[in-house]
């Protein structure tokens, strides 16, 4: 790459992160990531995402308590229907935590019956990623959530938070410091064409 600046920079920087430190980031933080989120371009500048940013404690244990249950009814679609089992096993090891033990956990859903709803909050949330590296913090899509928002007793304590059950789930992002940073992966070739 002959050009460098520091976003560019910053988007080669950025790693998924699955293991944090339990030091919470600040409330500065959290504004500017929150910030990065809701800046995001959005179809037709429709902006009706959520972003929730749960930093409580027994509220994130439990709503993982609800995830490990909530797997064991999961139907999942085509792309994992084959790794289900192995998916419901290591949802269910000790110490399984879908947020790898994040202080904060940023829950991004949308209006119901919007065809963009995803693309925008991905959008929003690739922003934040990019915001909490140029931060010094870690981030990880985490996508639990979303392929369990069918599950009534997740939705029913979304709700108790905030979250419509109408709301589609869209994604969700684990944020904090890093402990172990995550190698990264080389790039495939072949994904990239120039027609001039
Ligand atoms: C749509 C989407 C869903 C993802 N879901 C998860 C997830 O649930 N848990 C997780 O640990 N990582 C998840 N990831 C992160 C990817 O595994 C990660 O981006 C990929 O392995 C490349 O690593 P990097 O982000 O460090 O470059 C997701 C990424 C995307 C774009």
């Amino acid at each position: 790459m002959s050009l460098n600046n520091e976003i560019l920079h910053c988007i080669h920087e950025r790693r998924s992160t699955r293991q944090f430190t339990g030091e919470q980031i600040s409330p500065e933080q959290l504004d500017a990531l929150l910030d990065a989120a809701i800046w995001a371009p959005s179809g037709i500048n429709s902006q009706s995402w959520l972003f929730t940013a749960v930093q409580k404690k027994e509220t994130l244990l439990h709503l993982n308590e609800l995830v490990r249950e909530g797997f064991q009814h999961w139907v999942p679609d085509d792309d994992y229907a084959g790794n289900l089992r192995a998916i419901r096993e290591h949802t269910q090891k000790e110490g399984y935590c879908f947020y790898y033990g994040a202080p904060t956990l940023i829950i991004a859903s949308n209006r119901p019956n919007y065809a963009n709803a995803v693309a925008d909050c991905a959008c929003a949330l690739q922003n934040l990623f990019l915001a909490a590296q140029s931060l010094g913090l870690g981030s990880c899509y985490i996508n639990q959530p979303h392929w369990l928002q069918n599950d009534k007793p997740i939705r029913a304590y979304l709700a108790g938070i905030g979250i419509s059950e109408e709301h589609t789930i869209c994604a969700s992002a684990a944020v904090g410091y890093i402990q172990t940073p995550s190698p990264s992966p080389a790039r495939k070739e072949g994904t990239v064409k120039i027609i001039c």
